[in-house]
């Protein structure tokens, strides 16, 4: 019995304390943010009427947010948009939604945040007008609270007005395309994008941090606070803490600063992208009203005009891709699934560094940089106040330039990848003396808000001395675009100057398709028709690559830059393939050759010259594919590494050794086809480090599916990509094979996508169904919430099917 009443008593003490530490925090649910991208009923068309709260809506579709419904569209030729937008369709659409808000929001701050809608959004709310924001790119927020029926329904709708064209030189998508969240807070709340955090010391022992808070009072009365910021580490355990009381007037905000020691920091690179972050939260006498998270690398760069760029005092160039924001085949919608592989892909091949072509990308894109390593390039816009094409841009630049900027620096600068800001690509300005006080007065806007990152802006030109832009003297970091081949003569040009190939490359591709035509040679690649502008000083020069005029051969600009210490590093043009700009290929291409890897997701060969140069795994990759008309002369080449040579052998017979002289990049042998196995051993010091084999491949025996994740997530979000190719008994993938695949997808999944990576297909990238394009296409699956195992088979017209179980969790 005591022993019981012992056990009870403890109790009892327990609890007590455990109610007491509640209330020494009390919390009024401080911060709710919510998923609001559910239950959206959509309709292509203006409908002014739906703004009101009683605009009966039912017989719109209803869809999931994010959402673009240009990439649900059919190519036309005739399209407005035209072929820099891939030729999909724009016009406008509504978006509408109603939703109850509890009864004890009333004495919050409610908020919506778009991450970006293309474009010329409105938004209402119970038949107010919030405001209008013409940048499809920007992310932005309105507040609510003074419209809402708390306890009540309520209806948001908004109009998306893509219908001026053409308004871009790439794909852009319609609609909104990017994620949507309610926040509610308490009235004395951190603002939105209301902290900044710099780190202006650091060394082995300690860094120190410094944080500006941003605090509103919404309420009508004056009130005092006490702001606890905690620096966690990336196990989520507090290292260090400060806190300080401050007061705020009634309706009103205030800038509050806190300092930190981090002892033994521990630095965010490329190749440990360590995170910690900062949780900043606001007391009212001891009731938590709000909680706010800033995250937090620490790092220290430099830019030299003969060292170029190095990381944490390492020298290290900047082995960057430029990528438009285009998911491939979901369009423009945003998914961080989507990304997250896009980035994996690049990381693999050995990127360390990303350019935002040419706008503002997701929060998503941004907090992956940060989390995989990557150094990012910043960039604003392709347009000032001089077009580029007729409704682009430049038609909403004196209202609202300013204002985007503003926005796009204080929601971005708090990111550790963030290493330059660019204010823009290839400006019209820079030809015409009105470039040198705007470049100026941008510089001053970004300044005034981020003083800790150089600016930079991507120049063309052939006598860059004669750049306004350049002229202004308002640039840390000069980024060229091309010409790789004057970069020689900018250290006594440019002295001292810091300087970065801002956009490099342009040099064409498809994946799995080969043309042997002699190097050099003006020539072009018939198979994909007349090029639009003539021909013009096209260059195929290796068997598979053509180089535009205005840009250089991969293997040309990579031995340029590697040459060239003081040259911080190179942003190839273009990471993946995107829809739109399909230069210089007429209808039906629909989207870019640019690409290393291709729209799909599936790397083109240049991606392992990268990978040779980029990385120190050992790699070896040997092409084209084998399968030939019996004694054609092939040329084979191979990219490898960590090897002295590479031996080549067709069918049991040594074909001789190479080995990469001076600055090759690659090796190759002219090699008359006969069917069987070719294969390629690199050694080291005589000892193998890799083989590789390519085998001439037989009948057509199944079809392939490999999954890139075994496990989805039921939450509506989560992707898997299949990728999709006939092999025949062996496994050996058909490489020319172009067999109608179609899909089934049953269980806790969806196909929202199909692509085999070729650039001037013109079937749905919704359908389902999907040729394959040199052997080789993608099915993505989207989790519908289901908890059920997916099932997807494919089957192709040979009679042959396969399935595929993917697991739900
Ligand atoms: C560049 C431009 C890019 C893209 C590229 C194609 O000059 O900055 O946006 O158009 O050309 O080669």
């Amino acid at each position: 019995m005591n022993k019981h009443k012992n056990i009870l008593q403890k109790t009892t003490i327990i609890l007590a304390l455990l109610l007491l530490a509640a209330c020494a925090s009390k919390s009024k649910n401080a911060r709710i943010i919510e998923d609001f991208n559910k239950d959206w009923n959509f309709k292509i068309g203006d409908y002014p009427t739906a703004i009101q709260s009683d605009f009966n809506s039912s017989d719109w579709r209803t869809l999931q947010l994010p959402h673009d419904w240009s990439i649900e569209g059919t190519f036309d030729k005739e399209s407005k948009t035209k072929q820099a937008q891939g030729f999909l369709p724009a016009g406008m659409g509504w978006y509408r939604k109603t939703f109850t808000i509890p009864q004890d929001w009333e004495n919050k701050t409610v908020s919506v945040e778009f991450d970006g809608v293309f474009k010329n959004s409105e938004v209402f709310i119970n038949g107010h007008s919030l405001g209008i924001r013409p940048n499809g790119y920007i992310s932005f927020s309105y507040e609510l609270s003074k419209y809402l029926k708390f306890g009540g329904q309520n209806a948001i709708a908004v109009k998306v007005d893509n219908s001026a064209q053409p308004n871009s030189r790439w794909y852009t998508g319609s609609g909104i395309y990017r994620n949507v969240r309610l926040v509610a807070s308490d009235k004395l709340h951190v603002a939105e994008w209301g902290t900044f955090v710099t780190t202006p010391e650091i060394s082995k022992e300690k860094a120190s941090i410094h944080l500006e808070v941003e605090v509103k009072n919404a309420s009508e009365a004056e009130k005092e606070f006490r702001m606890v910021s905690s620096i966690l580490n990336k196990n989520n355990v507090e290292v260090t803490q400060t806190e300080s009381v401050q007061k705020i007037g009634a309706n009103s905000s205030s800038k509050n600063i806190q300092n930190f020691t981090l002892n033994n920091p521990i630095l965010w690179d490329t190749e440990n992208p360590y995170l910690y972050k900062i949780v900043t939260k606001i007391y009212e006498k001891s009731t938590l009203v709000d909680s706010y998270e800033t995250p937090l690398g620490v790092r220290y760069f430099n830019f030299d005009a003969e060292k170029g760029f190095s990381l944490n005092g390492k020298p290290m160039k900047i082995l960057g891709v430029c990528l438009h924001h285009d998911n491939g085949a979901l369009g423009a919608v945003e998914n961080i699934h989507a990304v997250k592989r896009k980035l994996t892909i690049l990381k693999e091949m050995g990127t360390n560094a990303i350019r935002m072509s040419h706008n503002p990308h997701s929060l998503e894109m941004m907090q992956l940089c940060d989390e995989m390593g990557f150094i990012v390039q910043d960039e604003f816009t392709d347009v000032w106040k001089k077009k580029k094409v007729t409704n682009d841009y430049h038609k909403d630049w004196d209202v609202w330039h300013k204002q985007d900027l503003e926005d796009f620096i204080k929601r971005d600068r708090n990111h550790p990848s963030v290493i330059m800001w660019s204010i823009g690509n290839e400006i019209r300005e820079q030809f015409d003396s009105t470039g040198i006080a705007i470049t100026r007065e941008l510089a001053q806007i970004v300044k005034s808000l981020d003083t800790t990152r150089p600016i930079t802006s991507a120049l063309t030109e052939n006598v860059i001395e004669k750049n306004f832009i350049y002229q202004s003297g308002a640039l840390d970091l000069l980024g060229f675009n091309y010409k790789h081949e004057d970069y020689k003569d900018f250290p006594v040009r440019f002295k001292g100057q810091k300087i970065l190939a801002s956009e490099s490359v342009s040099a064409l591709e498809t994946r799995g398709h080969y043309d042997f035509p002699a190097d050099g040679v003006k020539a072009w690649p018939t198979k994909y028709g007349a090029a639009f502008d003539g021909n013009k000083d096209w260059t195929v020069s290796a068997f598979d690559q053509v180089k535009s005029y205005w840009g250089a051969t991969h293997e040309e600009n990579w031995k340029t830059i590697k040459k060239q210490d003081f040259m911080a590093g190179t942003f190839i043009w273009t990471g993946f393939d995107y829809i739109g700009e399909p230069d210089p290929y007429p209808y039906p291409a629909r989207s870019s050759y640019f690409g290393i890897v291709d729209l799909a997701g599936l790397p083109k060969d240049v991606y392992y010259m990268y990978q040779s140069e980029w990385t120190t795994k050992p790699v070896l990759h040997i092409f084209p594919h084998w399968n030939w008309t019996a004694g054609q002369e092939v040329n084979v080449w191979a990219y490898y590494n960590n090897a002295d040579e590479v031996e080549l052998f067709l069918n049991g017979k040594s074909l001789g050794k190479k080995a990469k002289q001076n600055d090759d990049l690659h090796i190759s042998w002219r090699v008359k086809f006969e069917p069987g196995t070719l294969k390629a051993i690199s050694r080291k010091d005589g000892k193998v480090v890799l083989e590789k084999e390519i085998h001439t491949a037989g009948a057509a025996a199944t079809i392939d599916l490999k999954v890139d994740k075994p496990i989805l997530k039921n939450d509506s979000y989560d992707l898997v990509y299949v990728t999709v190719s006939i092999v025949d008994k062996d496994g050996n993938l058909l490489p020319n094979a172009n067999d109608l695949i179609n899909f089934e997808v049953t269980g806790g999944g969806k196909l929202v996508g199909v692509d085999n990576g070729y650039q001037a297909n013109l079937d749905s990238f919704k359908a389902n169904s999907c040729k394959l394009f040199n052997g080789k296409c993608i099915a993505i699956i989207q989790s519908n919430g289901k908890k059920e195992n997916i099932q997807l088979t494919a089957s192709a017209l040979r009679g042959m099917s396969s399935t595929v179980i993917i697991k739900v969790e």
